[in-house]
C-alpha cells in the first residue's frame, strides 16, 4: 500500500466497526493514529493487540502498525496531540425511529473542552441533517469555527465482513464541508486510495449516505417481493435474478432473496430517513413500505417453518444454522436470524443453534437456547433451518446431519444449498422463491 506523502497525527473517536477500521487503515497509510473509546475493556484489548471485532485482515494490520497506533480512553490527550479528528461513535435508533445522537453530543462536549489549537473534526458516523448544526452549536459555545475548528462530514460506506477491503478499495469517498480548505485536507488523506473523491456541501454528503442505504434496503425488499411471487407462480428466483443481472441498468448487487435485511445500519438509517422526511412535512410512503416488506419477510420465514411442521411449533426441535446478521461477521445487532429464533421460541419450539462466529454474542441476548459446538451435535431435529449464508454451511456433510434428524426437512432461508442435491439426499427442501 502506498503511504501518504505527508504523515499526520489523527485521532479516531469511537472504535467500533467503522472507527477501528478507519484507525487501522490510516495507520497503514503511514499516519500516526490515536484511537479513543469510552470502553476501557476494548482499549485494554487493543493495547494487547487484540481486536474486539472480527474483520478479515484486522489482526494482521493491528500488529503490523503497532508502532503507529495508540489506544486510550483519554479524549483530551488524543485531541491535543492531533490535527484531524474522526468521530465514529454509534448513532442508534430511538423508539421513535429518530437517530439517537447522545454519543455524538458527548463527544462534541468533550471536544469543545479539549481543543487547544485548530482542528478539523470529521464526522464519520451516520448523522441526520441538522446534526452538523447541533455539533457546531455545542463547539461554538467555547470555540470559534474557522479559527479553532472546522467541521467536515465524511460518511462511511464500508460493509461489515469486508471492512478492511472497503477501506482500501472504496467505491468512492464523499466529503461534505462548507470550508473548501478543510475538505481538501481530508481529501488528501484519501488520495493514496486512488478512488473518486466527491466534495459536496455537508447536507448533500449526509443525504448520499441515507439514500445509499435506503436504496440497498429497497433492492432487498424488492427481490423478496419478487421471490414470493415467483414461489407462488412456480418460477425459480435464481433464474429470474440471473436474467435481471445482465441488464446494466439493474445489475445483481443486493438482489438476494432471504430472511430480510438487518444489522446495525439499514433498518436504523431507513428509520432515521423516514423520521427526517416526516419532520420536514413529507410522508415517505415508499420508504415505509420497504421496512414493512422487510417485517413481512421475517414473519414469512416463521410461517414457512410452522407450515413445514404441520402447523405446530410447540415442542418441535429446530436446528438453526447461523445467527449473525450476515456472513463474515460476528455482529448480531438487529440480526434477522436472532429475531426469527425469538419468534420460533415464542411459539414453543426448542432451538439448537450453531454459528461459526457469533455464538458468544448470541448467548447475551438468546440465553435460553442450546448452542452446539458443531452442527453435527444437532440431535432429534424436526427441521433444519438455514438463516445465514456462511460459506462453511455449503460444505457441511448433509448426509451426516440427516442422521441427527427425526424428520429430514430443510428450510434454506438464504438459498445457499442446491435444491436438487438436497432432494437427492432425501430431504424435503424449501428455499425462498424457488
Ligand atoms: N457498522 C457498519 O457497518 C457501518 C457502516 C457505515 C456507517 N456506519 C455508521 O458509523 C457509526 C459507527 O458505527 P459502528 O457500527 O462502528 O458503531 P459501534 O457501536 O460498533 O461503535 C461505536 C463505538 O463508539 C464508542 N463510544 C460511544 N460513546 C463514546 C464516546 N463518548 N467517546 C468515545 N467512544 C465512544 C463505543 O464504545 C463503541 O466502541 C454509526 O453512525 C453507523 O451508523 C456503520
Amino acid at each position: 500500500m502506498n503511504h501518504s506523502p505527508t504523515s499526520q497525527t489523527l485521532s479516531v473517536i469511537g472504535l467500533g466497526y467503522v472507527g477501528l477500521t478507519t484507525a487501522v487503515g490510516f495507520a497503514e497509510l503511514g499516519h500516526k493514529v490515536i484511537g479513543v473509546d469510552v470502553d476501557d475493556e476494548k482499549i485494554k484489548a487493543l493495547n494487547r493487540g487484540i481486536s474486539p471485532i472480527y474483520e478479515t485482515g484486522m489482526d494482521q494490520l493491528l500488529r503490523k502498525n503497532r508502532h503507529r497506533l495508540t489506544f486510550t480512553v483519554d479524549l483530551n490527550e488524543a485531541v491535543r496531540s492531533s490535527s484531524i479528528i474522526f468521530v465514529a461513535v454509534g448513532t442508534p435508533t430511538k423508539d421513535t425511529g429518530e437517530a439517537d445522537l447522545s454519543q455524538i453530543i458527548d463527544v462534541a462536549h468533550g471536544l469543545s473542552e479539549s481543543i487547544n489549537n485548530y482542528k478539523i473534526i470529521v464526522i464519520k458516523s451516520t448523522v441526520p441533517v441538522g446534526s452538523v448544526d447541533l455539533i457546531r452549536n455545542i463547539l461554538s459555545q467555547k470555540r470559534k469555527e474557522g479559527k479553532d475548528f472546522d467541521l467536515v462530514v465524511n460518511p462511511e460506506f464500508l460493509r461489515e465482513g469486508n471492512a478492511i477491503h472497503d477501506f482500501f478499495k472504496p467505491s468512492r469517498v464523499v466529503i461534505g464541508a462548507d470550508n473548501k480548505q478543510a475538505a481538501q485536507v481530508v481529501a488528501q488523506l484519501y488520495k493514496p486510495l486512488s478512488t473518486p473523491i466527491l466534495i459536496t456541501p455537508p447536507i448533500d454528503a449526509q443525504m448520499i449516505k441515507y439514500a445509499a442505504n435506503a436504496f440497498l434496503a429497497s433492492r432487498i425488499s424488492f427481490i423478496n417481493e419478487i421471490a414470493t411471487i415467483s414461489e407462488r407462480v412456480g418460477a425459480d428466483i435464481k433464474n429470474v435474478i440471473k436474467g435481471l443481472s445482465y441488464d446494466p441498468r439493474l445489475g445483481d448487487g443486493y438482489l438476494s432473496p432471504g430472511i430480510g435485511f438487518g444489522g446495525p445500519c439499514l433498518t436504523k438509517d431507513l428509520k432515521a430517513l423516514i423520521h427526517m422526511a416526516q419532520s420536514y412535512d413529507y410522508e415517505p410512503r415508499f420508504l415505509k413500505s420497504i421496512l414493512e416488506r422487510n417485517e413481512e419477510q421475517i414473519q414469512s420465514i416463521v410461517w414457512k417453518v410452522k407450515k413445514a411442521l404441520g402447523g405446530i411449533l410447540y415442542g418441535k426441535t429446530i436446528g438453526v444454522l447461523g445467527l449473525s446478521f450476515k456472513p463474515g461477521t460476528k455482529d448480531i445487532r438487529n440480526s434477522p436470524a436472532v429475531r426469527i429464533v425469538k419468534l420460533l421460541k415464542q411459539g414453543g419450539a426448542l432451538i439448537k443453534a450453531y454459528d461459526p462466529m457469533a455464538m458468544d454474542e448470541a448467548k447475551t441476548i438468546l440465553p435460553d437456547i442450546e448452542y452446539c459446538a458443531t452442527p453435527y451435535e444437532f440431535k432429534d431435529l424436526d427441521l433444519l433451518l438455514l438463516l445465514v449464508g456462511w460459506e462453511e454451511f455449503k460444505q457441511l456433510d448433509y448426509r451426516r446431519l440427516k442422521k441427527g434428524m427425526s424428520t429430514p426437512i430443510i428450510i434454506d432461508g438464504v438459498n445457499l444449498l442446491e435444491p436438487r442435491v438436497m432432494k437427492e439426499l432425501g430431504f424435503t427442501y424449501s428455499g425462498v422463491g424457488r
